[in-house]
């Protein structure tokens, strides 16, 4: 069996999570082994750098090196291995994660991401493999203000989420850019319409590419 790593992005409040369990709980009812991880996060160092990045404050540049170095960690002792053992990874955020939140909403350089990127998933030196990313990209389009009214409802915000729909604008902008860049990994979902409707998207874009009945 072929590993799978497909991966969860959006603004804060776009509703990915329920999704990410009922996609585990459906490639499970299909016979795979399914790991459900998140970023930064994922190993126990990786969680301890996630307390530190979304409660401490810090500079976009110490954001983005905490949290590649989480994601370096979850890489080598948590998805590199589950892939290898032919495991479906389902990831809530991953790298497009920091160029939407640092590159677009704190206008960090995406040049110095994109060397980080190619440090933390790159393969090992004179191997001449090719850069770990997703198989298949879930973004969840939301408009911040309506992400910014069901954040509201729901719980007190995080360092993230307390920010205005001006940076979740940027945020959102960020991962347009992303999908620009590699169209064919991303799926992009519009997150406005009733929870039903997005997962019966979420559902097809897994099943046209063959990986679920
Ligand atoms: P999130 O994954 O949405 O978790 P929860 O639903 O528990 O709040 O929150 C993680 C926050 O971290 C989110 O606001 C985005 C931010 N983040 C970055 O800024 N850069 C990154 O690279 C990643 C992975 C997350």
């Amino acid at each position: 069996m072929q590993g799978l790593f497909i991966t969860f992005e959006g603004i804060d409040g776009a509703g990915k999570s329920t999704h990410i369990e009922a996609l585990a709980a459906r490639f499970r009812a299909a016979g795979r082994a399914v790991q459900v991880s998140r970023e930064p996060g994922g190993t126990p160092l990786a969680e301890q750098l996630r307390a530190l990045v979304l409660h401490a404050d810090m500079d976009a540049l110490s954001e983005a090196l905490l949290v590649f170095a989480a994601r370096r960690d979850h890489l080598m002792c948590t998805i590199e291995p589950a892939l290898r053992a032919g495991d479906v990874v389902l990831c809530d955020r991953f790298t497009d994660s920091t160029f939407a939140y640092q590159g677009g909403g704190h206008g960090m350089d995406r040049e110095v991401l994109g060397t980080l990127e190619r440090w933390v998933q790159g393969p090992p030196a004179g191997t001449g493999g090719q850069l770990r990313q997703p198989d298949l990209t879930l973004w969840f389009d939301l408009p911040p203000d309506q992400a910014a009214e069901r954040l509201a409802a729901a719980r007190e915000p995080d360092r993230f989420e307390a920010r205005d729909t001006g940076f979740f604008r940027r945020v959102a902008a960020g991962y347009a850019a992303r999908m620009q860049q590699d169209p064919g990994r991303f799926c992009r979902v519009d997150a406005a319409r009733e929870r039903s409707a997005v997962w019966a998207a979420v559902e097809a874009a897994v099943q046209g590419r063959g990986w679920l009945a």
